[in-house]
């Protein structure tokens, strides 16, 4: 074995790395702030460390000869991990601090996107004093998103019209304490997710992926980090065309020439509207749980485009399946306000047949595996089409049984997936 990848992060995500490297003609250690039961199993070490102080990473990186690293999360990033490991001589597979700002910090993410002209910015501004964002409010015509400018995984987003009234908007933004706020158009339509390897100026795009933020069937309750999300068995969504997915990619492409050195995954969340599709943000890493849809389904061997974005070689071209997935997340009852932690985990890799098992943030004990206050697990079903890999998935959760946790049954469902085309329809005017 000549490669030794470090893998940083302990989530639904990384289990998904930790499972597409494990096959490959590597030794596999990880860190993260959480034991994670499934990664522990494929990786021949595990350390527990926080994976935002770079010293700590990089003292664990030299202690088992990493030659390479993946970071999964965005607050390493943040941190500058990548940063720190490539001073210390091990290539990470993660942007630098600096270009983490596409999604560290909002406000730059806009302000990126207008200067170098990039297709599908909302009209946006920014704010620090919130008097003048609550004006803003006032006066502008049609509906706003307030953001917070800093990291809030995925929680700190309020949409006028959708979530809050104008008048809640305001209030939260009184009652919060963020230093920068962004307040951009509110952009309607269906939102997909393109996540694109980049490297070396190249860029290898993956299939479109739907997630869900919200909490509650129906999408209703508060957002979430996600509750699971599907994709088809090509490279589009039924709600789109190859065009429109095109338009997305060519928009990822400008960013990645925009952002000059971008090495890791761009993931680009979008919003297609009736004229096509919009840029809703931009995260620097692989989706969590995006990364369960797409890489079991890819066959290009991961380590591969590692090494050659590490050795300044042309990325591979990236190979799929033709095969649908849906991914539903198990999250703790009460689940994201109240959770409760402590539930037993039914399901096991091996009881879960045909879907495959991601642990996210579980507890082992030595009667077995335990639910947290995150998400627990999710289960991904793989199949020919969307319907059969939502079968797939909720069979596993169904003969383990869910008690003390929640499910968005509705993901992935015939119903679900055609009220998505329904509604694009109705805004193209078909
Ligand atoms: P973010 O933290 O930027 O991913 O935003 C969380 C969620 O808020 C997104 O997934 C969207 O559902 C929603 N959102 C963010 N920006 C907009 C926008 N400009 N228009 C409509 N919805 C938005
Ligand atoms: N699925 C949303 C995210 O990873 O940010």
């Amino acid at each position: 074995m000549t490669e030794t990848v470090l893998l940083i992060g302990g989530g639904g995500r990384e289990h998904a790395i930790a499972r597409a490297l494990a096959d490959s003609d590597c030794a596999l250690y990880a860190a993260a702030g959480n034991r994670n039961p499934g990664i522990a199993s494929l990786a021949d070490g595990f350390e527990t460390l926080e994976t935002t102080n770079p010293e700590a990473v990089t003292t664990y990186a030299n202690k088992v000869e990493a030659t390479l690293a993946i970071v999964g999360p965005e607050a390493p990033l943040e941190a500058g991990v990548a940063d720190a490991l490539g001073d210390a001589g091990v290539y990470a597979f993660g942007p630098q601090q600096a270009e983490a700002r596409i999604e560290t910090d909002k406000g730059f993410q806009r302000r990126f996107m207008d200067r170098h002209d990039i297709a599908g910015c909302p009209d946006f501004e920014e704010f620090t004093d919130s008097e003048a964002a609550c004006t803003y409010i006032d006066e502008y015509d049609g509906d706003l998103v307030v953001k917070p400018a800093g990291l809030t995984g995925g929680k700190g987003v309020r949409v006028i019209g959708d979530q809050v009234t104008p008048a809640e908007a305001k209030a939260y933004i009184r009652d919060s304490d963020h230093d920068r706020l962004v307040l951009e158009e509110r952009l309607v339509g269906e939102e997909f997710t393109v996540q694109a390897l980049v490297a070396n100026g190249d860029i290898r795009v993956t299939p479109a992926v739907q997630d869900h933020k919200r909490a509650y069937e129906g999408d209703e309750g508060p957002n979430t980090g996600g509750m699971g999300s599907y994709s088809d068995a090509s490279l589009e969504l039924p709600f789109m065309d190859r065009d429109e997915y095109l338009e997305a990619v060519d928009i990822l492409q400008e960013t990645v020439d925009a952002l000059e050195g971008y090495k890791g995954v761009l993931y680009g969340q979008f919003m297609l509207t009736a004229d096509g599709p919009k840029v809703v943000e931009f995260n620097a890493r692989f989706g969590d749980p995006e990364a369960m849809n797409t890489l079991p389904v890819m066959e290009t061997d991961l380590l591969d485009v590692l090494v050659a974005a590490r050795e300044n070689e042309s990325l591979p071209q990236l190979q799929f399946q033709p095969q649908a997935t849906v991914c539903k997340y198990a999250v703790p009852d009460g689940y994201p306000t109240d959770p409760e932690a402590g539930a037993k985990v039914q399901l096991s890799p091996k009881s879960a047949s045909d879907a495959l098992l991601y642990y996210a943030s579980v507890e082992e004990r030595e009667d077995g595996i335990y639910t947290t206050t995150s998400r627990s697990f999710a289960v991904v079903g793989v199949a020919d089409s969307i319907t059969d890999a939502e079968a797939i998935a909720t069979e596993a959760l169904e003969s383990a049984g869910t008690e003390g946790l929640r499910v968005r049954w509705d993901i992935g469902t015939p119903d679900l997936v055609q009220s998505r085309l329904g509604h694009m329809d109705e805004l193209r005017g078909e």
